[in-house]
């Protein structure tokens, strides 16, 4: 199977497409659910509770995320993009290293590490400052990472725009994601009932492998070089 043989292909990325440039995933062994309670860290109320130890644990993670480099998957999907003006991304990723690897039209559904808003004043900006600083707006609240946390809904543009795309694509790629958070976890199967090919890049089985006419097994960097 060929990148070369579709013309409208979508890349759904979870956490395991950053796991080869060092970035923990959230799942499985040396996860980060498994040494962080989202509880404490990534959710609202966490953030209402107690808006400094939310900001120390995701500059940690920004700190983190900030020394690596995107991997040769996410320079494939780049170049699969430059090579077939069709290609889009919708990641579950906050990372941004879909972007710096120069993947250009990318929905991110869970937000971005590289973000921040203001909820009383209603403004979004970028920011990579590590540590990001000042951590309270000009009008005195703090800025909240522009993330989806658990409880959080979805952005509804993002997710109409990820619903218009996966109907009229002719192949569905999903790599690196263990399946289990929803709504994105859903959104691989708008493509399939729309007919388009589907396929599956994890090291592992998950919960929804058996919805996927391809399975690949192994890397993310080498399933995706496999199929140029
Ligand atoms: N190549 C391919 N797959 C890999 C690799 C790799 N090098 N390393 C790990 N994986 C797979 C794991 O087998 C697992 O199925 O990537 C998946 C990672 O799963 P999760 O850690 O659950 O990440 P993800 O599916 O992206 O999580 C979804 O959950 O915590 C929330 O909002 C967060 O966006 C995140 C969402």
């Amino acid at each position: 199977m060929r990148f070369s043989d579709y013309e409208r292909i979508v890349f759904f990325t979870g956490a395991g497409l950053s796991a080869e440039s060092g970035i923990p995933t959230y799942r499985g062994k040396g996860g980060m659910w498994s040494e962080y309670d989202y509880e404490d860290y990534a959710c609202e109320r966490a953030f209402r509770r107690d808006p400094e130890k939310v900001w120390d644990f995701h500059d940690k993670r920004r700190a983190a995320v900030f020394a690596c480099e995107p991997n040769d998957g996410h320079r494939i999907i780049a170049e699969v993009q430059r090579e077939r003006p069709g290609t889009v991304v919708i990641t579950q990723n906050i990372d941004g290293l879909h972007q710096r690897s120069g993947a250009t039209d990318v929905i991110e559904l869970h937000g971005s590490l590289w973000r921040v808003r203001c909820d009383r004043e209603h403004v979004v900006r970028d920011d990579a400052s590590v540590p990001m600083s000042p951590r309270k707006c000009s009008c005195g609240a703090y800025w909240r990472p522009d993330i989806v946390w658990f409880e959080d809904s979805l952005d509804q543009r993002n997710l109409r725009r990820a619903h218009e795309l996966l109907e009229s694509c002719d192949l569905v790629v999903s790599i690196g994601t263990s399946g289990v958070v929803y709504p994105a976890a859903d959104l691989p199967r708008i493509a399939m009932r729309s007919g388009a090919t589907s396929v599956e890049i994890n090291l592992d089985e998950t919960p929804v492998s058996a919805l996927y006419q391809h399975r690949l097994r192994g890397k993310a960097s080498e399933m995706l070089a496999s199929m140029r």
